[in-house]
C-alpha cells in the first residue's frame, strides 16, 4: 500500500493494485439495498409523508433530503441515534461536525443549565460573550472574533468585511467549493462539468435564483489559475475565500505548497485571505485548520464544532480588519448574536476539546483509515481513503483527487451504494455523496470497530 502524505499532518492510502467492481453487480446491489431501506423504514416513510404537508420536501434544510425519503430521528446520545422505528443507529455524521463532543455531552449541558439559570436573551454586553470571544480569540490565534448564527452569516460577514476593508467588490472563490448559502457562494457550488468550460480556467456557474454579484472561480491547488486570475482582476478583487482543506467534496487535500503559495498571492496583489473553517475548525485539531497547516489567514469563519451543538458560529482575524466593523464600515447586526446559550456552548467546547481529548480521537480515526486501508488492498478495491484530523472518507478512485472535476470523475454508483449499504445496517454517514465521518469525542473502541467490520461486510459482498 502506498501512503502519501501530501501535506504535512494529512493523510491519504492509495492501494498499489486494483479491480473494476462490475458496474452490473453494483446495479444489482443497490436494487436490492434500496428494497431493504424501505422493507426496515416504514416509519420513517409515514413521518415523510406528514411532513411534505408542512414543509418543501418535509425537511428544514434540503441537505436533509434523500430520495425517497430520510431516515427520522427521535433522540440522540453519546455516538448514537434511534430512528422513529425504532433502531439504534451510530452517528458518523454528528450533525456535519457540529456534534464534535458528542450528542448530550455532560460538560455542554452543565454549562447550559447554568446559564438558563441566569436568562436566556439579553441582547447587550455580558462577561459570558466576552470570556466566550477570549477563549475563541486564544485558541485560533486571532486578535478579535464577532458572533453569529450560522456558518453562512460568517463567510458573508467575513466577505462584507473584505470588501469595506479594500473598497473593492468581487470575490474569488473555488470551484466545487462550498461557503453556505449567501448568492456568491451558491456559485459553482457543484456546478454540471459540460457547461464550466476549461479546467484551468472555469468559468462561473450561476443557478437560477442567484444574484451573485462579481465572483472569479479558480481550480482547488492550481496557484497558477489564480495568479492569472489575481492578475486580470486584482483591482476588483476584495478577497480569495477557501477551505484550507476541501471537506465539501470527500476530502481533499491541499498539494504541498498551494496554501503557502495562496498566501504569498494574496499579499502579493493587496486581497484579502479568507479561510472558510466552518467545516474543518476544531475537527482539524485543537487550534483549526489553519495553525495546524502553519499558514495564516487574514479572516476565519467558524461553526459547527464550535457551539458543542448549539446554534453559534463566529467570523474573526487580524485586528486591522475587524477595525472596519468597530468603524461602523462593515455592519454586522444580529439579535441573537452571542446568546448565553451559544456562549455556554462555546465554554463547554473549550473545556472538553483539549490537546489531549483529540488527539484521541484522531488516535482512533487513524485506525479506522488503516483498517478500512487494509481492506480495500486485500480485495483490491477501486478506492483509496484520505483523512484529516478526525474526519476521514472513502474515495471510489484508484488516484488522488486534487479538485472538484477529479472528484466528478470518481464513481458515484458504488459511493451510493457503500452510503446506503450502511445506512441499512444502523450506520449514519451524512446525506450526500460529497461528506466524510467524523469520529466524536464520544466515539470508541467499539465504534471503529462497527465502522471498519461493516466496511469489510461490503468489500465481500461487492466482490461476490
Ligand atoms: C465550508 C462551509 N462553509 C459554510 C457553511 C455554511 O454553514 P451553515 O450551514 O451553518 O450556514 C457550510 C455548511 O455546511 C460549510 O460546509
Amino acid at each position: 500500500m502506498i501512503t502519501q502524505t501530501n501535506h504535512k499532518e494529512t493523510f491519504r492510502f492509495i492501494p498499489t493494485t486494483s479491480m473494476e467492481v462490475p458496474p452490473e453487480r453494483v446495479a444489482a446491489l443497490l436494487k436490492s439495498e434500496w428494497e431493504l431501506f424501505t422493507k426496515q423504514t416504514g416509519k420513517s416513510a409515514q413521518e415523510s409523508k406528514r411532513s411534505v404537508k408542512s414543509m418543501p420536501l418535509g425537511v428544514t434544510s434540503s441537505f436533509q433530503h434523500w430520495d425517497p425519503y430520510p431516515i427520522s430521528i427521535v433522540s440522540a446520545n453519546g455516538a448514537w441515534m434511534k430512528d422513529v422505528d425504532g433502531r439504534q443507529l451510530l452517528d458518523l455524521s454528528m450533525g456535519f461536525g457540529a456534534m464534535l463532543a458528542g450528542h448530550l455531552n455532560p460538560t455542554v449541558i452543565a454549562e447550559v443549565k447554568d446559564a438558563l439559570e441566569t436568562g436566556m436573551l439579553f441582547v447587550t454586553p455580558s462577561p459570558s460573550t466576552t470570556d466566550a470571544a477570549e477563549r475563541i480569540c486564544r485558541r485560533f490565534s486571532i486578535d478579535q472574533v464577532r458572533f453569529t448564527n450560522s456558518g453562512t452569516e460568517s463567510t458573508m460577514y467575513a466577505t462584507r468585511t473584505a470588501r469595506a476593508a479594500t473598497g473593492k467588490d468581487a470575490i474569488v472563490k473555488v470551484e466545487g467549493g462550498y461557503h453556505g448559502s449567501y448568492d456568491p457562494f451558491v456559485v459553482s457550488a457543484k456546478p454540471p462539468v459540460d457547461q464550466i468550460g476549461q479546467a484551468s480556467d472555469p468559468i462561473a456557474y450561476v443557478p437560477a435564483g442567484i444574484v451573485p454579484g462579481e465572483i472569479y472561480v479558480v481550480p482547488y491547488n492550481d496557484a497558477d489559475a489564480l495568479q492569472r486570475c489575481f492578475e486580470r482582476n486584482s483591482s476588483k478583487i476584495a478577497c480569495f475565500i477557501v477551505e484550507p482543506v476541501i471537506e465539501n467534496l470527500g476530502i481533499i487535500l491541499p498539494d504541498e505548497g498551494y496554501l503557502e503559495r495562496v498566501r504569498e498571492l494574496c499579499d502579493e496583489y493587496d486581497i484579502v485571505l479568507i479561510f472558510d473553517e466552518v467545516k474543518t475548525g476544531l475537527t482539524a485539531g485543537h487550534r483549526g485548520a489553519a495553525q495546524r497547516l502553519g499558514v495564516v489567514p487574514d479572516l476565519i469563519t467558524l461553526a459547527k464544532s464550535i457551539g458543542g451543538g448549539l446554534t453559534l458560529a463566529a467570523f474573526g482575524g487580524k485586528k486591522k480588519y475587524m477595525d472596519f466593523v468597530t468603524s461602523g464600515k462593515m455592519a454586522h447586526f444580529g439579535t441573537f448574536n452571542g446568546n448565553p446559550l451559544a456562549m455556554a456552548g462555546v465554554r463547554a467546547v473549550d473545556k472538553i476539546c483539549t490537546q489531549e481529548a483529540l488527539a484521541g480521537a484522531q488516535a482512533f480515526n487513524q485506525q479506522a483509515l488503516d483498517r478500512i486501508s487494509e481492506i480495500i488492498e486485500q480485495y483490491q478495491l477501486p478506492a483509496h481513503t484520505v483523512g484529516f484530523g478526525i474526519k476521514g472518507c472513502i474515495t471510489w478512485s484508484t488516484t488522488p483527487l486534487r479538485n472538484y472535476r477529479d472528484y466528478k470523475a470518481t464513481d458515484f454508483a458504488i459511493a451510493e451504494l457503500s452510503w446506503l449499504w450502511s445506512i441499512n445496517r444502523g450506520i449514519i454517514t451524512p446525506p450526500g455523496l460529497d461528506e466524510q465521518w467524523l469520529i466524536s469525542l464520544a466515539h470508541g473502541q467499539r465504534e471503529i470497530d462497527i465502522l471498519v467490520e461493516d466496511f469489510h461486510e461490503f468489500a465481500k459482498a461487492l466482490r461476490a
